[in-house]
């Protein structure tokens, strides 16, 4: 077997025939929402890589951190032989993480970006040649199944994308992740935590404006994969923190009156000036509240780690037989 392998676990249609889906009862319904999983084409992943750059944007810096200052009690505590990722874009500061893992046998990256996938599954052979590599190009809501590759096993969620799933999303998630663990294994997960809101909506929204680029990026995929004309400079971008929910809201303002057309899931979409479609949720935690879904689950929290800000936290939790 070559030591990198990229499963597509859906044909290539299903994926438009699931954007098709998403976009009719999106923008058919009020207030217009979509998922933000459809940000993420190869424009979108190298736009999100940018984010992680920008000095506002502090949730990949202090991801990094803990990390670095805790890959070897992650080691120890899991002895894992599989990693398995989840929405593993570059898989960059899953490095450090691999770097410990003196007894890793797989690595399992899973994400719907294969531009991404290809790129990081390259970078991580030439620095760990023994590797073995089975990137997945998965959603990881749906069914994912996952290669027989040694226990035990460690998944991990880093990023904080959790966040981006909505509650309900969340908890049928965790149950979904719990059920690809054997008793023993562990989830690492990454969560962002509630903090004063000037902070938080500095992080999504910055000044040199690629943020909103990253935003709008979702009205490209629709033109390009549903024939749709929506024309990016009708709509401003929008971050905000939504107090009662815990979570930053993204959306897209109309500037003005129109109608989308979207022929491709045979749709003609009216705004009004100064409405507004959500594009993104990005929930922040407190600890109580990552324990108590995680128990729900199935899972038992045994690490709580912090960056020296304690702007983000990482935790270790293992599945209970
Ligand atoms: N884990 C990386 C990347 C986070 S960006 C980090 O911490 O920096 C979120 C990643 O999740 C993107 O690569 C995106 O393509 C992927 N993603 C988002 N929704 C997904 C889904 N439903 N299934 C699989 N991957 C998803
Ligand atoms: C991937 N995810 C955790 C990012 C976040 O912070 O919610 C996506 C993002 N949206 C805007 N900036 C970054």
């Amino acid at each position: 077997m070559t030591p990198l392998s990229i499963t597509r676990t859906l044909p290539a249609d299903a994926t438009a025939a699931a954007l098709r889906a998403d976009v009719v009862q999106g923008l058919s319904r009020t207030p217009k929402q979509l998922p933000p999983k459809w940000f993420y084409d190869a424009r979108g992943s190298d736009l999100f890589e940018e984010i992680t750059q920008l000095p506002g944007y502090y949730p990949t810096r202090a991801e990094r951190e803990i990390l670095l200052t805790h890959a070897g009690r992650i080691a120890a505590a899991t002895g894992a032989r599989t990693l398995i990722e989840l929405g593993s874009g570059s898989s960059d500061k899953t490095r450090h993480l691999i770097g410990a893992l003196t007894g890793l046998h797989s690595y399992v990256p899973v994400d719907v970006s294969e531009s991404a996938l290809a790129a990081a599954g390259e970078a991580l052979l030439a620095e760990h040649p023994g590797l073995t590599v089975h990137a997945l190009v998965a959603d990881f809501e749906q069914g994912i199944e996952l290669p027989g590759t040694p226990g035990p096993r460690l998944l991990a969620f880093l990023g904080g994308t959790i966040g981006n799933l909505l509650p309900d999303e969340r908890a049928a998630f965790l149950r979904t992740v719990r059920a690809l663990l054997s008793p023993g294994d562990a989830l690492l997960l990454g969560t962002d935590l509630v903090k004063d809101e000037a902070t938080l909506v500095a992080a999504y929204d910055d000044p040199r404006g690629v943020t909103a680029a990253f935003n709008k990026n979702v009205l490209e995929v629709i033109n390009r994969e549903l024939d749709g004309d929506f024309d990016p400079a009708d709509f401003d971008h929008v971050a905000l923190w939504n107090a009662e929910n815990e979570w930053i809201e993204m959306r897209l303002r109309a500037r003005r009156d129109l109608t989308v057309k979207i022929p491709g899931a045979d749709l003609a979409v009216a705004f009004e000036a100064g409405e507004d479609l959500r594009t993104e949720v990005s929930a922040k935690f407190r600890r109580a509240r990552v324990e108590k879904e995680l128990a729900h689950a199935g899972l038992e929290l045994t690490h709580w780690w912090t960056d020296t800000a304690d702007r983000y936290a990482l935790s270790l939790s293992t599945a209970r037989a």
